[in-house]
């Protein structure tokens, strides 16, 4: 296997949900605070050199320029600090920003997180901030959302393929299963098939249950030169492989809306980088945003062959306990999807289930982890891949 990239060497996350009381900026300490008290050898202000937050939006607390703000709250200033932007995949790039900064020698110990504070406007407002991420002549203009922009992928998909409404329900029990088990989930109910296809339909046929929610929420990891992770702890996490792929902005310009390319193209470069096949991931991260993505992402991380996705949820492949368990967390439709935090999120739960610390959702034995991160309507794909430190 390929050398590292970086090391994870400790990580923290809020509780997703309503968050009410807070700003963004506190929610982004809550979570950093949580990964310094887990890594006792790390003085944040001595040694970290570098801060990198993903956050889609200034319209949700009316504030931009927030990487300063950020670094300011959590005591490090005047270390550079750099805010990335890519829709729901805005901390997975932040990560790939890191990446590089560490890859060049020019930094050797950051913090990378994200952040998003959504509830404070009423749906209808989160639905066009988010909307923003489409393309603004040919679909905001015409009204469409994103919950549309997916329910046109899953029509296609069960136009193509056969997958069916219940396949789609399936995804969404498993979630909310999984999040029954993370106390920092934004919904720790089980749910029914029964009650995903009588719920409000939302776009069809994406109905409440195949939505994540609106959250607030924040997360981050600490992310080092690998010669350096044993400085800070015994269970360091490696990244292995890491890429990113872009696709058109609208989804009306893509020849085929049933296969996520910029999932399969990012996939393909980071399995390669790290010499790791699909078959050898013992624990994935998905970017569940709506049902028929997960699916879509199992067939374009090569999990199944294309059009399969619907099957491998029916025989419950990623359920926890079956062969690849998908989305321990909960999902962005259960853990919740406070959008500039899901990448990094998703790295926390990696890193988690890496070192053995997942509690009640541990996949016992993983040793690779991979995460998928998505922005817009599949214009952004950040795949990662992770192994467990020696
Ligand atoms: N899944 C399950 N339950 C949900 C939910 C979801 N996605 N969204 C809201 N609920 C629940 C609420 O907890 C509440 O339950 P309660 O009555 O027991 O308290 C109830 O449904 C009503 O909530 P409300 O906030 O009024 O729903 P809403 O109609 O305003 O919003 C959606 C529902 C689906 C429209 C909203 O969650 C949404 O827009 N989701 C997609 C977000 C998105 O596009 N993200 C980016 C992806 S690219």
């Amino acid at each position: 296997m390929a050398k590292p990239l970086a090391s994870i060497v400790s990580a923290g996350v809020t509780r997703f949900g309503a968050r009410e009381g807070v700003y963004a900026r506190e929610l982004f300490v809550e979570a950093a605070q949580e990964a310094f008290d887990a890594c006792p050898n790390l003085s944040p202000a001595r040694d970290i050199d570098g801060l990198f937050v993903g956050m889609m939006s200034e319209s949700y607390e009316h504030q931009a320029h927030v990487a300063p703000m950020i670094a300011d709250w959590l005591g490090i200033l005047p270390v550079p600090a750099f805010r990335t932007e890519a829709a729901c995949a805005s901390s997975g790039v932040a990560m790939r920003c890191a990446l590089y900064a560490i890859q060049s020698g020019m930094h050797d110990v950051v913090l990378v997180g994200g952040v998003e504070k959504m509830t404070n406007l009423r749906t209808a407002s989160v639905t066009e901030v988010l909307g923003m991420a489409s393309d603004y002549p040919f679909e905001q203009w015409h009204g469409i959302s994103f919950p549309g922009i997916f329910a046109l992928m899953a029509t296609a998909h069960m136009a193509k393929y056969g997958t069916t409404e219940e396949q789609l329900a399936k995804v969404a029990v498993k979630n909310h299963q999984n999040g029954t088990l993370n106390p920092k989930a934004h919904f720790q109910k089980s749910i029914t098939i029964g009650d995903v296809l009588s719920s409000r339909v939302v776009a069809w046929p994406l109905k409440l249950y195949d939505c994540s929610p609106i959250s607030d929420g924040a997360s981050c990891i600490v992310m080092t030169a690998p010669k350096l992770a044993r400085r800070f702890t015994d269970t360091p996490v490696h990244i292995v492989g890491s890429a990113q792929a872009q696709d058109t902005i609208g989804l009306y310009e893509r020849d085929d809306v049933t296969s996520m390319n910029v999932t399969r193209i990012a996939a393909r470069k980071a399995y390669e980088m790290a010499g790791v096949r699909a078959e050898q991931i013992d624990v994935a991260e998905v970017h569940d945003c709506f049902t028929i993505a997960e699916i879509m992402a199992y067939e374009a991380l090569g999990f199944c062959s294309q059009g399969q996705g619907g099957r491998l949820v029916d025989d419950g492949i990623t359920s926890l306990g079956g062969k690849k368990p998908v989305n321990t967390s909960g999902g962005l439709k259960a853990k919740g999807h406070p959008v500039g935090a899901t990448g990094t999120a998703q790295a926390c739960e990696i890193y988690l289930q890496l070192t053995s610390q997942a509690g009640k959702r541990q996949v016992d034995g993983a040793e690779i982890g991979l995460t998928q991160n998505v922005g817009g309507s599949a214009s952004t794909g950040v795949v990662q891949l992770y192994r467990r430190g020696d």
